[in-house]
C-alpha cells in the first residue's frame, strides 16, 4: 500500500510531506492511539540487547534528524523503533537553512539535505522529554547535540557542553555530531585535536549518560582511524558512522538534476558501501566501544549485514522515507525470516 501512496506524496513537497507525517506519527503517541497502533506488536524476542548498559527490544532504531524536537518519540516507539535519536539539539532555537533544502533522488533510493539544524532550542526539548520520561513503553531516546551556526569555531565547545548539561539528565545517550555537512565549521571538529577537549568537556557534564561521537563518511581512512583509537583511549562509549556524504559520484539521477538542487549531504542507498567500509575500519579499532552503524540500511538484509559486520546497533532515516510508517516491522520480519 506504501508504495501507491509514496508515488502521489513524492508529488508533493518533500518537508511538507515531512511536517504532514510527523503529525500523523504524533498522533499515533497519544495514549489510547499508541495502544491502538502498537496494536500488541513486538519485535521478535531474540533481537533484544543490552548495549551502552541500556536494554533495546531491537537493536533497531531511527537516526538523528528525522525528529529534530522530540515531538514524536512515543509515537515512533509504538511504530516499532527501538531508540530514537532526536537533534541535533543546539543550545538556542535556529530556524536553519532558507527553503527548498530537502530533496528527494528517488532513482538512487537517496535524499539530499542542507537543513541546518533547524530547531526548537535545548529548552523546549527538555520540557518535552521530561514529559515522556515515566513513559512506560517508549524507546531508548538518544539525543544529538550540535551547535548554533552563529556561534564561532573557538566558542564551539561551550555550546555542546551548554547542551549537555542541559540535557543529559533526560537523556539515554549523547551523541556529538561534529559531522554534519550543513552548518559552516562544524566538520573540522571532527579533526581529532579538536575533538579531544570538546568531548572532554561534554562527558563532565554528562555525568552518567553515555557519550558517542557521529563521524563524517568523507573522513579520511587515516583520520577515521585516529578518531576510533581515541574512542578507544577515552571514556567515550562509542561512535556513530556515519552522516550523510558531501560526495555526488555514482548517482542514478541526472548529473544536471543533482547540480540543480545544489548544496547538502546525500542519504540512502548511495551511501551503503561507504558506511559500511567505514564501519569495518572502526569496529576493530574502538576495542569493546559501542558502534551505532547507519547510512543507506534500507532493509532486514543490510541491518543483518552491519551486526555481522561488528555493529551494536542500526539505525535508518531514508529508508523510513522511502518504505513507510511500518519500516521498523517490515525489518523485524525481513530480519526473522
Ligand atoms: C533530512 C535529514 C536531516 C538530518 N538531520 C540530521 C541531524 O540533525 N543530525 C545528525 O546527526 N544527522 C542528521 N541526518 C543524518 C542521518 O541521521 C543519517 O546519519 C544519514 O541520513 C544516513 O542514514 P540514512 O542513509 O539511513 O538516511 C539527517 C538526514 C536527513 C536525510
Amino acid at each position: 500500500m506504501y508504495p501507491a501512496l509514496f508515488a502521489l506524496l513524492r508529488r508533493l513537497d518533500p518537508e511538507w510531506t515531512h511536517e504532514a507525517g510527523m503529525a500523523v506519527i504524533r498522533a499515533a503517541g497519544l495514549p489510547g492511539v499508541r495502544r491502538l497502533v502498537a496494536g500488541g506488536w513486538s519485535p521478535s524476542a531474540r533481537s533484544a540487547t543490552t548495549v551502552m548498559g541500556l536494554r533495546f527490544r531491537t537493536p533497531f532504531g531511527l537516526a538523528a534528524g528525522f525528529d529534530k524536537n522530540a515531538v514524536a518519540v512515543a509515537g515512533l516507539g509504538a511504530l516499532g523503533f527501538g531508540h530514537v535519536e532526536v537533534g541535533t539539539v543546539t543550545p538556542k532555537a535556529q530556524p536553519g537553512n532558507p527553503a527548498p533544502r530537502l530533496f528527494r533522488l528517488p532513482e538512487d533510493k537517496g535524499l539530499i539535505n542542507r537543513m541546518g539544524f533547524n530547531n526548537d532550542g535545548v529548552d523546549q526539548m527538555a520540557s518535552r522529554l521530561r514529559s515522556i520520561r515515566t513513559l512506560a513503553d517508549r524507546p531508548i531516546v538518544g539525543v544529538n547535540i550540535g551547535k548554533n551556526r552563529v556561534t564561532p569555531a573557538e566558542e564551539a565547545t561551550a555550546d555542546y557542553a551548554y547542551v549537555a548539561r542541559e540535557i543529559a539528565p533526560l537523556a539515554d545517550y549523547l551523541v556529538v555530531n561534529v559531522s554534519s555537512p550543513n552548518t559552516p565549521g562544524l566538520r573540522a571538529l571532527g579533526d581529532v585535536r579538536q575533538l579531544e577537549p570538546l568531548v572532554e568537556a561534554v562527558i563532565a557534564e554528562a555525568g552518567s549518560t553515555p557519550v558517542l561521537v557521529k563521524v563524517s563518511p568523507d573522513a579520511a581512512d587515516e583520520e577515521l582511524r585516529e578518531v576510533a583509537e581515541f574512542v578507544a583511549s577515552s571514556d567515550l562509549a562509542g561512535l556513530v558512522a556515519t552522516n550523510t556524504t558531501v560526495r555526488r559520484e555514482g548517482l542514478l539521477t541526472p548529473a544536471e538534476t543533482v547540480k540543480r538542487m545544489g548544496e547538502g549531504g546525500v542519504s540512502g542507498s548511495p551511501l551503503a558501501s561507504r558506511s559500511l567500509e567505514v564501519l569495518g575500519m572502526v569496529r576493530g579499532a574502538v576495542g569493546d566501544k559501542c558502534v551505532i552503524s547507519v547510512g543507506g540500511v534500507m532493509t532486514g538484509s543490510d541491518v543483518q549485514a552491519r551486526l555481522d559486520a561488528g555493529a551494536d546497533l542500526v539505525q535508518a532515516y531514508t529508508a523510513f522515507v522511502y518504505r513507510g510508517p511500518f519500516l521498523a516491522r517490515h525489518i523485524d520480519r525481513e530480519m526473522a525470516a
